[in-house]
């Protein structure tokens, strides 16, 4: 099972059409299951013009399974049944305070139900903002997807925020004190470990320029610790953490690059680590159907899967160049790089112009229904390369990250 949030700390970049039309996409092939972790006001079950029974509220406090508060579509929606592998859990109609703030135990009780469900993809629509409702339910080793559109710049800061507070929340739980006596070698005298917590915590602070980012802790603490293991360990884990987004709302290279690539870019190398670039999932395209389709509560790709639209002549070849260019297939033995700054890989930058630019020019397609089944692909091809780079089997407690790092 793989486990993939949808993020983005901003609110209406398009967490939640993402998230939505993405499980659809996947659920063609694959159970899929889509939870709705945004209970407060943009509620996923208004996307979707169907009645839905039980939902999170009755899992959560009403004593019921949790596959049985899964709901499949409706089959005025899917009567070809199309989208057979689709399930979701919804959040309730209204408003409840204990499940917009879940409290400890109801968190722990809706991870481990997460934990244990059948389905070969879990989406998780996360809320915005970086809290402990968000982070708990990030993977340790990537972001999940983030979504970003270009006509908000702002969010690639707050995205940046979130990646040092993932990383942050590691150090703190590896930091705690019973973890001292799993340091191996010499013991960490008590001392040494709050002056250990004094780095990370001037680290936390933003206000304090000594430590400004990941690079210049570790700098300092491996000066000061060269007998701690769990330093090194520390910083591969940081200099593995992978960081995959989504353009939504694409509509050309010079805004998605002004707005979103380069600022990204840089805040993650000043904030977090110069050693972190990010690696572009895919994109989705303005459309006024997709607009339209949370108005009329009918996801685009149900939409669009009934209305029989004809194929755009050469688009099957456009989508397989496509493919071959995000490295989803392999390249044919033949096939050369047109441009050879993207083998270079010498600026993260670049390399990400480079491949919207490429994108472009050989016509990257304006049918959002390709663009979902592209991301689908890519999440495939990463999924072959490696568990790590895109989400997670299981939602990991706070002992289970201790375990891993200190066994
Ligand atoms: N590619 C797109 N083309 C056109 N409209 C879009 C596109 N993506 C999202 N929208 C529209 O933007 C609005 C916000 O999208 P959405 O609700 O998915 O964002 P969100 O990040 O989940 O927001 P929130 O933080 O409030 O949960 C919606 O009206 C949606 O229809
Ligand atoms: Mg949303």
């Amino acid at each position: 099972m793989k486990i993939i949030p949808i993020a983005s700390g901003k609110g209406g970049v398009g967490k939640t059409t993402l998230a939505l039309n993405l499980a659809l996409a996947l659920s063609r092939q694959y159970q899929t299951v889509l939870i709705d972790l945004d209970a407060g006001t943009s509620s996923l079950r208004n996307f979707l013009q169907m009645k839905i029974g039980k939902d999170i509220y009755h899992f959560l406090k009403k004593g019921h399974p949790l596959e049985k508060c899964l709901v499949g579509l409706d089959r005025s929606l899917d009567p070809e049944n199309l989208f057979a592998g689709f399930r979701m859990l919804a959040s309730p109609r209204n408003f409840i305070s204990d499940i917009v703030n879940l409290n400890y135990q109801l968190k722990a009780k809706l991870i481990r139900g997460i934990n244990h469900l059948r389905a070969d993809y879990v989406i998780l629509d996360i809320k915005a903002g970086i809290d402990e409702q968000v982070l708990d339910f990030l993977p340790i080793t990537n972001t999940g997807i983030l979504v970003f559109t270009p006509k908000m710049k702002a969010a690639t800061i707050t995205a940046a925020e979130m990646v040092r507070a993932v990383l942050f929340r590691v150090c703190r739980i590896l930091m705690k004190p019973k973890a001292l006596k799993l340091d191996s070698g010499k013991t960490l005298s008590s001392k040494d470990l709050q002056m250990l917590v004094s780095v990370v915590d001037r680290l936390e602070d933003v206000y304090n320029r000594r430590v400004p980012n990941f690079d210049h802790f570790f700098l300092q603490v491996e000066e000061r610790f060269p007998e701690t293991r769990i330093i090194p360990r520390l910083k591969r884990f940081v200099s593995n953490f992978r960081v995959n987004f989504v353009l939504n709302q694409f509509d050309g290279i010079e805004t998605s690059a002004e707005n979103i690539i380069r600022p990204f870019v840089e805040h993650l190398n000043s904030l977090v680590s110069a050693n972190l670039a990010p690696t572009n999932l895919g994109w989705v395209v303005y459309h006024e159907d997709i607009r339209n389709s949370s108005e009329d509560a009918l996801p685009y790709l149900i939409m669009q899967q009934y209305r029989r639209k004809p194929k755009i002549s050469g688009q099957d070849r456009i989508e397989a160049e496509l493919r071959e260019l995000m490295g989803v297939k392999k390249k044919s033995l033949t096939s050369r790089s047109p441009n050879p700054s993207i083998e270079s890989g010498s600026n993260e930058v670049t390399r990400q112009l480079d491949v919207l630019r490429r994108m472009v020019v050989r016509g990257a397609s304006q049918d959002p229904e390709a663009n979902f089944d592209f991301v689908v692909a890519r999440l495939q091809a990463l999924g072959k390369s490696s568990i790590h780079h895109c989400g997670m089997n299981r939602i990991l407690s706070p002992q289970e990250i201790r375990n891993i790092f200190y066994t």
